[in-house]
């Protein structure tokens, strides 16, 4: 695992755009792995803009979402297809047929879950997967206790989820619906490369305890330890609580493989 500690959000977020971007430009039919949320909202914003000022071509990728609510009718609002709808997919040339997500309204949810693990091993298995992480260390919808091997599955959401996510139903927890099909921890362990974004101060002391804290179901981010690579971009607020961090910035700071993405200013769309 590398972790690499950009000045603010909108940094973060940036960096994580490029090198997204990167892996686009060098595999037009890569497989994205996308997740929603608050903190990806910014990295999409980028994305559409090296779309309409660089031409980044997305009309070979195919994505799969992380997951996605039971029982929201697919394009309502709320749902993660209409997100993905309005931050990503209306604002690239992405062909719809190539976007995946988990249907939440299929009548059999178990098949539903096989068939999607499926549709990504027909298509190779996802090349980069992007992650946050929620508040009590979910990755995905993968609560505390989720099995470290699991795969897509429905999932019951903790309290603490629903109150997270209640600001995208306006605020009303009631709205908030209590269950998700979500990829399993293991389903995110079998992509090629991870990357995780955190940003603000909420997600320091998670963040320190998924990165530098034993591997444990009570924190699901804590098992991408095990990925062989997986990198986590965060700004200083995110990074406070690690013990690491002199480390963290060495490392960014010296490897060639850091060399084209550390100077920031550059990396501001053009
Ligand atoms: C959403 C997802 C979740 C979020 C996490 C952080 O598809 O997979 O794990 O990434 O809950 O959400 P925000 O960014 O809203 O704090």
């Amino acid at each position: 695992m590398e972790v690499i500690i950009v000045p603010d959000r909108d940094r973060a977020a940036l960096l994580t755009a490029r090198i997204l971007a990167k892996e686009l430009r060098a595999k037009p039919n890569l497989v994205l792995g996308l997740a929603t949320g608050r903190t990806m909202e910014r990295v999409y914003a980028f994305l559409a803009t090296f779309h309409k000022n660089e031409g980044l071509d997305f009309s070979r990728c195919h994505t799969f979402n992380l997951d996605e609510y039971i029982g929201l009718p697919a394009r309502s609002q709320g749902s993660y297809r209409h997100y993905m709808e309005e931050h990503l997919f209306a604002k690239v040339n992405i062909r719809p047929e190539h976007t995946h997500l988990p249907d939440g309204g299929a009548s059999d949810l178990g098949a539903e879950c096989r068939a999607y693990e499926e549709r990504i091993r027909q298509l190779g298995g996802i090349d980069l997967q992007l992650l946050g992480i929620g508040g009590d260390g979910h990755i995905g919808f993968n609560e505390p206790l989720s099995a470290l091997l699991s795969r897509t599955r429905e999932k019951a959401l903790t309290p603490a989820t629903l109150a997270q996510n209640a600001e995208m139903f306006g605020g009303d927890l009631a709205r908030v619906p209590r269950r998700a099909i979500t990829m399993g921890v293991g389903t995110i362990l079998d992509c090629r490369r991870c990357l995780l974004l955190a940003t603000g101060k909420s997600k320091a002391a998670i963040l320190a305890q998924a990165v530098e804290g034993p591997i444990t179901a009570m924190v699901t981010a804590s098992a991408l330890q095990l990925h062989p690579r997986c990198q986590v971009v965060v700004d200083e607020e995110a990074a406070t609580s690690l013990g690491g961090q002199d480390y963290y910035r060495w490392i960014f700071a010296n490897e060639p493989e850091w060399a084209e993405f550390r100077d920031l200013e550059l990396l501001k769309p053009r």
